[in-house]
């Protein structure tokens, strides 16, 4: 496994992103780590992140100097870098030549860590401080306008280090230099692989397992399917699946987990048809925050029944939950962290419902999730699924969720998915909601009639994590087929409309 220390920068999960791509472990550590826990898990390799900090900052993070006498190749990053240079009795300085963004560097002598790296290059920057003398028996790789020394390596000892940041994307040959420290210099190896990923998961599962019985609950999501699917493999007719069908899925999303999913996996599904009573609870109710409390709570009444009566005939010791790798980073979570507070995490299950979590995906990031599903062989409309609110469509309905309006809601959104499917748009848009002004009437014309029916508005948008997001740029053509099929094929509809608002200042969804 390869350490990444994080030294507070925005860039470690990347990073370690990064290195994974590269098909090697890694995992993000605090700063806070002493030098003998580093040791105790056994790194491959050590990075060390960058960081806001300056090195001569009161209360910077400071480095211990043991971490280089481990014998562990390491690789400083931008702040890491610099510390590093500090440690090892180099020079670090305030030369008052900042650097910020896209930033011409030079190679004057490749070595392994810059071989078959352009000898000019752009890299993106961010530093204030710069190193002035690398420290002893160190070749200097590299120069900036700002940073005199902008790359060193010390082969022997497998340490190097860069100014800038190798990790994102406008740097040039960013993932070949950190490759290069990786194979050439840390001697990894890229085993971590698909097939891998699932073999060490299933081992896993298995020896957390035992015989006991697992239950898990389907969204219909990449990711709780993805869970579901490795902890089948682990340990087959000991787990149970339950899918709450309440109704608020997009066309033949039920279907795809009744069925597809059933049959890629061999999963045992207990299936809630609760369609009636969530339409029941939602009648007359137009406020969205009040939909999802009705959603959610529904949610935790059906499935708390479903779990009753499995739980009447097996004896049930665990619950799976699809929580990812950058929730545990972010909650500060490292070993078994999460895992103390667990059981809060059910979402109102009674006390005496309550399980031990599996968590199959806890390393994982969304993208290796959404590798291993296609490893796993589950059905590719699931794998790529893009995100979809918890409360489905009953948020995308302005005005009182009722079954007629859900079908129409279905019916064009399914026209829009088809045609931006069609285009091969599905991966470049980030979420596609259809919304349906169920409250707004507008005038039309059809043949030789007045129509008086509903607009519906398309929303696709651009995200990396839909904190913000910019409405997406579909080619003309595309909008057009979209519109013309959905006022041709939805009578109830005859306008459609584009939202061409970024977010800030508008949400995603319409609720
Ligand atoms: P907004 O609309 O706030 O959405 O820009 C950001 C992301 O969150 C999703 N979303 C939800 N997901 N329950 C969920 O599980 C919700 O109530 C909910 N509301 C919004 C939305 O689809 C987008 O991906």
């Amino acid at each position: 496994c390869v350490l990444v220390v994080d030294y507070g920068a925005q860039y470690a999960q990347l990073i370690a992103r990064r290195v994974r791509e590269a098909r090697v472990y890694s995992e993000i550590v605090p700063h806070t780590i002493s030098t003998e826990e580093l040791a105790a898990r056994k790194p491959q390799a050590i990075i060390l992140s960058g960081g806001p900090q300056s090195v001569y900052a009161e209360g910077a993070p400071q480095i211990d100097t043991g971490l280089f006498d481990l014998g562990v190749p390491t690789f400083g990053i931008c702040y890491g870098f610099q510390a590093m240079t500090q440690a090892l009795g180099g020079e670090v300085a305030h030369t008052g030549r900042r650097e910020f963004g896209r930033t011409p560097a030079t190679v004057v002598e490749p070595g392994a860590l810059l071989s078959e790296v352009d000898p000019s290059l752009r890299v993106w920057m961010s530093h204030g401080d710069s190193v002035t003398r690398a420290p002893q028996d160190f070749t200097v790789l590299a120069t900036s306008p700002g940073a005199p020394i902008a790359a060193f390596e010390h082969r022997e000892r497998g340490f190097a280090g860069v100014q800038w940041h190798p990790e994102v994307m406008h740097t040039e040959h960013g993932q070949t230099t950190l490759e290069h420290f990786l194979f050439d210099i840390a001697g990894c190896r890229p085993d971590w692989t698909p097939a891998n990923i699932v073999e060490e998961t299933v081992e896993a599962i298995r020896e957390q397992v035992g015989d006991k019985q697992v239950l898990c609950a389907l969204s219909g999501g990449v990711d709780s399917a993805v869970a579901a699917a490795l902890v089948q493999r682990a340990i087959g007719d000991q787990l149970t699946c339950v899918f709450v069908d309440h109704g608020l899925l997009r066309a033949g999303e039920a279907e795809q987990v009744e069925k597809d999913f059933v049959a890629a996996t061999g999963v045992d599904l207990v299936v809630s048809e609760v369609a009636d009573q969530f339409l029941d609870a939602l009648a007359g109710v137009t406020d969205p925050e009040q939909k999802r409390k009705i959603i959610g709570r529904e949610f935790i009444r059906t499935f708390e029944a479903a779990t009753r009566q499995i739980a009447a005939e097996h004896d049930i010791e665990f619950l799976v939950q699809g929580t990812l790798y950058p929730d545990v980073v972010e909650s500060g979570g490292g070993e078994g962290a999460a895992n103390i507070k667990s059981h809060h995490n059910v979402g109102g299950l009674p006390e005496d419902l309550q399980f031990t979590l599996i968590e199959p995906l806890r390393t994982l990031f969304k993208d290796e999730v959404r590798k291993v599903g296609e490893e796993l062989g589950l059905p590719e409309a699931m794998v790529w699924r893009q995100p979809f609110p918890g409360p489905g469509l009953g948020i995308r309905i302005v005005g009182e969720v009722t079954r007629e309006r859900l079908e129409i809601l279905r019916a064009a959104d399914a026209i829009a998915r088809a045609e931006a499917t069609a285009a091969g748009l599905d991966r470049e848009i980030w979420q596609f909601p259809v919304v349906l002004l169920a409250d707004v009437r507008s005038v039309g014309v059809q043949g030789d009639g007045r129509t008086y029916g509903h607009p519906v508005v398309l929303r696709p948008v651009s995200s990396e994590d839909a904190m913000t997001a910019d409405w997406s740029r579909l080619p003309y053509e595309v909008l057009e087929r979209i519109s013309t099929r959905i006022t041709n094929e939805v009578p109830e509809v005859n306008r459609v409309t584009l939202d061409i608002t970024s977010k800030p200042p508008g949400t995603i969804e319409w609720e």
